[in-house]
C-alpha cells in the first residue's frame, strides 16, 4: 500500500539513481508521470499525498519509471507535449516539437499581425512545410483563432505525421489544412498566394552523431541526404514560386548552418535576409522577404 506522496518520492529516487538517466528534474518528471498515470493535476496529487493509489496505477507508473530510466522521452511518456499555447498529441515515430521551435511560431505571428493592420480585408495564408505533429502551423492557427482572415495550411511526408497533425486539429478545433506532401507538392492551388512560409526541415546531415535528445525521433524527420542544407535550399529554392512579392520566408536551422542558409536565401534572390539567435544567443533561424517580379531565370535550376 502507498500513497501518493510515498509513491512521487519512491519515483523521484528511481529516476536520480537510474545509471544514464535522461531525467533532468527528476522530481518534476516523477511527479510528471505520475499525473498521466493517475489522470490527477499537480495540485490535486499534492493534496491527496497521504491517500492510498490504486494496484493497478502503481504498476503503471513502474512501468513508465523503467521506461523513462532507459532514456524515453518524457513526452512520448505522457503522449502529448505543451507547444507555444497549445498542447499536441505525440506519439512513438513522429518528431517531438522542441521549445526552440517556439521562437519561430513567434517570428512569423509578428510578421502576420504586421500584415494584419496593414492590409485591410486581404486573406493572409501561411504555409508551413515538414510539419510533423502540426505544431508550427496549430500554434499560428490558434494564435489567430478569432481572426479569419488567416489561413493556414501544413504539408507532410510521413502519413504517420499527417494522421497525427489533423487529429491534433481536430482536438485543438483549428481549422488547418493539413496535406501529404513532399514538400510542395500537394499545393500547386496555392502558388503565388503566401505571405508567410516556416518550415522546421530535416537538418542533419548523414553521418553527423545525433545528440542524446533526438534519438528517439525518427530518421526521416531527422536527416537530411543532401549534406544537412538541402530542405533549406529546395525550400527557399521553391518558395519563390509560392509566396507573393514581400511575403517572409523563415526557417529553423542547426546552430552552424546559419552562413549556409543566408547564403542560400541571398543566392536564391530573398531581400533582407537575417539570422536569428534562440535565448542562448546561437543562430537558429533564417529569414528574409521574397522580391518582387520573381526569380532570375538562370538562378533557378529546379
Ligand atoms: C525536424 S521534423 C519537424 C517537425 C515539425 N515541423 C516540428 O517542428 O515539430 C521534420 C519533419 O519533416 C518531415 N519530412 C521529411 N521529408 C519531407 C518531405 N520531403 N516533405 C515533407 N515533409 C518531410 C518529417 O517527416 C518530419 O515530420
Amino acid at each position: 500500500m502507498k500513497s501518493y506522496g510515498e509513491l512521487r518520492d519512491a519515483g523521484t529516487a528511481i529516476l536520480r539513481d537510474a545509471v544514464g538517466s535522461a531525467a533532468d528534474d527528476p522530481r518534476w518528471e516523477a511527479t510528471r508521470l505520475l499525473e498521466v498515470v493517475t489522470g490527477l493535476s499537480r495540485g490535486e496529487l499534492v493534496r491527496r499525498r497521504d491517500q492510498v493509489v490504486e494496484i493497478e496505477a502503481i504498476a503503471d507508473y513502474l512501468r513508465l519509471l523503467e521506461e523513462r530510466r532507459r532514456g524515453v522521452p518524457l513526452q512520448l511518456l505522457a503522449g502529448h507535449v505543451d507547444f507555444h499555447e497549445i498542447t499536441v498529441r505525440v506519439e512513438p515515430g513522429v518528431f517531438i516539437p522542441r521549445p526552440e521551435t517556439e521562437l519561430l511560431v513567434e517570428l512569423a505571428r509578428a510578421d502576420v499581425a504586421s500584415r494584419l493592420a496593414s492590409e485591410s480585408d486581404r486573406e493572409i495564408r501561411i504555409l508551413d512545410l515538414c510539419t510533423g505533429t502540426g505544431a508550427i502551423a496549430l500554434a499560428l492557427a490558434a494564435a489567430f483563432r478569432a481572426e479569419p482572415r488567416v489561413r493556414v495550411a501544413a504539408g507532410e511526408w510521413s502519413p504517420q505525421a499527417v494522421r497525427i497533425a489533423r487529429r491534433n486539429a481536430e482536438d485543438l478545433g483549428l481549422a488547418v489544412d493539413v496535406r501529404r506532401s513532399d514538400l510542395f507538392s500537394a499545393f500547386a492551388d496555392l502558388e503565388g498566394a503566401i505571405d508567410v512560409l516556416v518550415s522546421n526541415p530535416p537538418y542533419i546531415a548523414p553521418g553527423e552523431t545525433l545528440p542524446v535528445e533526438v534519438q528517439h525521433d525518427p530518421p526521416a524527420a531527422l536527416y537530411d541526404p543532401e549534406g544537412g542544407t538541402g530542405f533549406h535550399r529546395r525550400i527557399a529554392r521553391r518558395g519563390r514560386d509560392f509566396l507573393r512579392p514581400g511575403g517572409m520566408i523563415v526557417l529553423e536551422i542547426g546552430e552552424t548552418q546559419d552562413e549556409e542558409t543566408a547564403r542560400i536565401l541571398n543566392e536564391e534572390q530573398y531581400r533582407e535576409v537575417g539570422r536569428e539567435r534562440d535565448l542562448t544567443g546561437r543562430p537558429r533561424f533564417v529569414r528574409g522577404i521574397a522580391r518582387e517580379g520573381g526569380v532570375v531565370p538562370s538562378m533557378r535550376s529546379s
